[in-house]
């Protein structure tokens, strides 16, 4: 088996890489992962999915991929130049683009929950985590990548990722799956926690 070769590449997919490339912009998700989030959006029918850093789009484009004509996507980012690239080429009515701060959106954010948060940016992640695994449905899909070090990550980032795995692990209200795969992704699933008094 071959994992690096990829046949249902999304057709948007290499305009937005190549205006990902032109855009220097060097945090953006891989095939692998992208692949890995459209077939566990498949599981969710009418489904109701998150992405916490849009990017230019790149995830978000293998996302819809993986949805059916009821499900949604809200993605947030707080930069308008990549978002503009997404929005560009997905041209999609089931996708709802929101540029603002994501810590912002998390705290204000009063609408149902969703099945599938693939949270790509600081807040969602290493912040407002809390908040944001409150916003999952139980059975839903909690997903990041970038849990392996990476080029790009700043100093004191690697400690910041270890104080975060072993936060997840210690956590009642989630299962979770650590795969040593593309960049690092970690797989969880919120669970319904039985009283057991
Ligand atoms: C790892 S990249 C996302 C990559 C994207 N998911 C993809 O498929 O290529 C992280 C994103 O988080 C965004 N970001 C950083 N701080 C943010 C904030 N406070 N609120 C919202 N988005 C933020 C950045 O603009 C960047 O696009």
């Amino acid at each position: 088996m071959k994992d690096n070769i990829f046949t249902d590449i999304p057709v948007q997919y290499e305009s937005i890489a190549n205006a990902t490339t032109a855009l220097a912009f060097n945090m953006a998700s891989d095939l692998y992962t992208g692949s890995l989030l459209k077939t566990l959006v498949a599981s969710k029918l009418s489904g109701r999915i998150l992405e916490l850093g849009t990017g230019s789009g790149l995830a978000t484009s293998w996302i819809i991929d993986g949805m059916d004509e009821n499900s949604k996507l809200v993605t947030v980012d707080n930069n308008a130049l990549l978002m503009d690239v997404a929005k560009q080429n997905l041209p999609d009515a089931r996708i709802e683009f929101i540029c603002t701060d994501g810590y912002k959106w998390l705290q204000g954010y009063k609408g149902e929950q969703f099945d599938l948060i693939f949270a790509d940016a600081m807040p969602g992640k290493y912040d407002l985590f809390e908040e944001t695994i409150a916003l999952l449905k139980v059975g839903g899909f909690y997903i990041i990548d970038d849990m392996l070090p990476q080029n790009n990550w700043p100093e004191g980032h690697s400690e910041r990722v270890a104080a975060f795995i072993n936060h997840l692990e210690s956590r009642k209200d989630i299962s979770l799956t650590k795969l040593n795969w593309s960049t690092g992704i970690i797989i969880a699933v919120k669970l319904r926690l039985i009283n057991d008094n």
